[in-house]
């Protein structure tokens, strides 16, 4: 059975306004169903079917949405916090509608890809641990990074929890007093990139997602700022588990 819902709902939902404005907004006539004018804000209409016109534009409703965000430092990856801005706060008005939540966790002060959506089943088979989605990391660490530590990653690191890491591979892309280094886990424990190189006796300055699976970070989008997948990257995304 198809899901219906009540005109003003899905508007709302859509940020066209209060129920009392968009009840005005139908009244005037500016809203149209498939066509046709309607002056009943209650009517019940199957949103992923209809075609929702309101002041000439149409609604673009579907049931998933997957949404690449660069996250900046300073949001926590939740939905909802007392205390903090999530990342579900500086989303534009437009995604609002959907029930979105991140997949997956950044700290605090890490940047880069997130995704976000409210596809269910995908969230669970990129996060699962048996899947070893991997996930690539560029940082900046305080101190030279040597082979021998590539080496170390490529064996496993004893955490401070006495856990062993998976194998994972480390480039180093400049070797300094700071050094630059990219790093693919092949799990995701917690403050993981970080303790690694605690293990190593480094610290991480700097820390951004880059990619993760065959998704990359768009490298167009700016820290806080999103964009939908193209179909091409969540048939990608949805392939990599079939
Ligand atoms: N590893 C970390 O230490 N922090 C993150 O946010 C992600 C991976």
């Amino acid at each position: 059975m198809r899901e219906t819902q009540r005109l003003d709902r899905v508007l709302s939902n859509f940020g066209f306004g209060t129920r009392s404005e968009i009840r005005q907004l139908v009244k005037n006539g500016t809203v149209k169903v498939d066509g046709v004018v309607v002056k009943d804000s209650g009517l019940q209409v199957d949103p992923e079917r209809c075609v929702i016109d309101i002041e000439g534009e149409i609604l673009n409703y579907r049931e998933f949405i997957y949404i690449m965000m660069n996250k900046p430092a300073g949001v926590i990856s939740a939905t909802e916090d007392n205390k903090q801005k999530t990342v579900l706060d500086i989303l534009p008005d437009r995604f609002r509608c959907f029930d979105l939540f991140p997949a997956g966790r950044l700290d605090i002060d890490t940047e880069g890809l997130l995704l976000l959506t409210n596809d269910g089943k995908l969230a669970h088979e990129l996060l699962s641990p048996k899947k070893h989605v991997p996930k690539r990391y560029y940082a900046l660490v305080d101190g030279t990074v040597s082979e021998d530590m590539a080496e170390s990653f490529k064996e496993g690191v004893i955490l401070d929890d006495g856990f062993k890491t998976m194998p994972a591979e480390l480039f180093i892309l400049k070797e300094g007093q700071r050094s630059e280094i990219e790093l693919v886990l092949h799990e995701g424990k917690f403050h993981q990139v970080k303790r690694m190189f605690e293990a190593v006796g480094r610290k991480v300055l700097f820390l951004k997602r880059i990619r993760m699976g065959g998704l990359e970070l768009d490298p167009e989008l700016a820290a806080g700022e999103c964009r939908e997948l193209t179909a091409d990257e969540v048939r990608m995304l949805k392939f990599q588990f079939t």
